[in-house]
């Protein structure tokens, strides 16, 4: 097991935010992390990549306790955080270039997969929101740690970008088998994306259900037609109803 999360507690002065979260992530797994709008999902990405400290439970990657300990993880935090001063290629080798051993071309392969390639030399300003986003996936995954934390990656594309991204996404995770915890609002895009699913209730955020995705690997949009892939979205639209309605 690559990520194991054992029983989970974090407040904010009086605010319960997660409580109890077990959840573990398999060496080259796809786990989807599906919860509502403030209840802690990206609370808990802080926690896993050691920004915050857990008021109480553990967080171990690789069988090591790693509450409060930087740098383990390859995380894209839900706003991109690039730097103003550095070009788009100097933010993507950031992670890199801390390690002393930034490669420029492999970056720049990257860039152009993503459409990029005539944005190198720009600076974060010059970009659209979904173009930062790109970025900062980017970025993300060359720091090249075990587990690769994406908060929301896609949220801020157009439906035709976000297939695009998705599919480009489950290639590249399909040649490397990094394993990958994701967040989403999307039902959708867990579905499509996952092997498993975890869903979230509201705050204080427990774990609701966790839910095995069946479906068949390479995956292409043809399963967003499907009818099994309806059937499961109704059924995980069940967990959200109960959300809304209690
Ligand atoms: N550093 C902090 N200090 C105080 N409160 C915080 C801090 N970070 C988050 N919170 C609070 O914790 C709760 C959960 O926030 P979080 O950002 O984890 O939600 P989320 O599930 O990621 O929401 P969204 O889907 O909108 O991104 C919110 O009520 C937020 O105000
Ligand atoms: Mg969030």
């Amino acid at each position: 097991m690559l990520l194991n999360i054992n029983k989970l507690n974090k407040t904010f002065g009086d605010l319960h935010v997660l409580k109890d979260i077990n959840l573990t992530v398999n060496e080259g797994e796809f786990v989807a992390i599906l919860g509502p709008s403030g209840s802690g999902k990206s609370t808990l990405f802080q926690l896993i990549g050691g920004n915050q400290i857990p008021d109480q439970g553990e967080i171990f990657l690789n069988d090591e306790l790693i509450n409060g300990k930087k740098g383990f993880i390859s995380y894209m935090p839900q706003q991109p955080s690039l730097f103003p001063w550095r070009t788009v290629l100097e933010n993507v080798v950031l992670a890199a270039e801390l390690k002393g051993k930034p490669n420029y071309e492999e970056a720049k392969q990257w860039l152009a997969k993503v459409g990029l390639a005539d944005f190198e030399n720009s600076y974060p300003i010059e970009l659209s929101g979904g173009m930062k986003q790109r970025v900062s996936f980017i970025r993300a995954l060359l720091s090249k740690q075990n587990l690769l934390c994406l908060d929301e990656p896609f949220s801020a594309l157009d439906e035709f970008t976000r297939l695009k991204m998705q599919k480009w996404l489950l290639s590249v995770w399909e040649e490397n088998r990094k394993s990958i915890l994701f967040i989403t609002h999307s039902i959708e895009e867990a579905i499509f994306l996952a092997d498993r699913i975890y869903i979230l209730s509201k705050r204080p955020a427990e774990i609701k259900a966790e839910i095995k995705v069946p479906f068949s690997r390479p995956r292409d949009e043809r399963l967003l037609e499907s009818s099994e892939f309806f059937t499961l979205k109704q059924e995980i639209f069940q967990y959200i109803r109960e959300e809304i309605t209690e």
